[in-house]
């Protein structure tokens, strides 16, 4: 159950928000499953969510691979054919255009997402910190390559070595990628306003980013229906699907 939204603090926290990010001369960005929703994807959490379906450990965990490939691949060639229908809302492009406010790598956008929507949008710099659905690597030789989304066989397998392929995403118990990851860090330390938008903040790393941005003196705005472990950390919530929070937001910059 999403809070009812309150439109008069949710007008005077928009005008707050857009006045911290024109005085901002970085900004990041950490998007989750959240700004996906409204393009139809399922978030993680939740009584629809994909880990009520499908339990973490069953379906992402490096154990549950090794135990059962044909299951979790069963689990991801479902997401990457529900990737096949689905385009990106008005929150992803609002943060494509958002981008384009600042001059170049002053913004960067963090996100949690393996879905690829923000690239879609026309972001030019996502740092994917939980890797990507459009990658497969191979698990005997390591090699990393590109799938898009076509069809994979039901156990994929590499073309250069035969090893079985795995997606490329990041699993429980798993480093983040390295060079995305400092990158992320860098930029949540070094940014003077960071946007914590649909995200559930209960997976660390990630969810760490918020704190760092924090002690790095950032001004922390949340986007967000509901409220969050990170909501008594931030300095603004704004109450609101990503949809709409975030045009009405790009709007009022754009506007000055
Ligand atoms: P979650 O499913 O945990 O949280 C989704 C968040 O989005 C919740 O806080 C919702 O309130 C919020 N939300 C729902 N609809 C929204 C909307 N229209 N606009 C804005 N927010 C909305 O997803 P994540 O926080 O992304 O990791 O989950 C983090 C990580 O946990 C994922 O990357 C994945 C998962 O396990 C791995 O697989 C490693």
């Amino acid at each position: 159950m999403h809070h009812p939204v309150d439109h008069d603090e949710l007008e005077h926290g928009l005008d707050a928000a857009a006045l911290w990010l024109l005085q901002a001369e970085r900004v990041a960005v950490l998007t989750g499953a959240g700004v996906s929703a409204e393009s139809g994807l399922a978030t993680f959490r939740g009584p629809d969510g994909l880990w009520e379906g499908h339990p973490v450990e069953q379906v992402a965990t490096p154990e549950a691979f090794r135990r059962d490939p044909q299951m979790v691949w069963r689990f991801y060639h479902g997401r990457r054919a529900a990737l096949r229908m689905v385009e990106p809302n008005p929150g992803h492009r609002a943060l494509a255009e958002l981008e384009t406010l600042f001059p170049a790598s002053h913004l960067t956008l963090i996100t949690q997402n393996v879905d690829g929507l923000h690239q879609a949008a026309g972001s030019g710099r996502v740092l994917e910190v939980h890797g990507t659905l459009r990658q497969v690597r191979c698990e005997a030789c390591a090699e990393t390559s590109d799938a898009g989304l076509l069809p994979l066989p039901e156990l994929p397998t590499c073309g250069s070595c035969g090893g079985l392929l795995r997606p490329a995403v990041v699993w429980f118990g798993e480093m983040l990628p390295q060079d995305a990851w400092w990158q992320a860090e860098s930029a949540a330390w070094d940014c003077d306003c960071f946007l914590v938008v649909g995200t559930s903040a209960l997976v660390y790393p990630a969810a760490g980013l918020i704190d760092l941005a924090r002690s790095g003196n950032s001004r922390i705005v949340e986007v967000n229906p509901d409220r969050t472990p990170a909501s008594p950390r931030v300095d603004l919530r704004l109450r609101g699907p990503a949809g709409k929070v975030l045009p009405a937001l790009v709007q009022r910059l754009r506007t000055g």
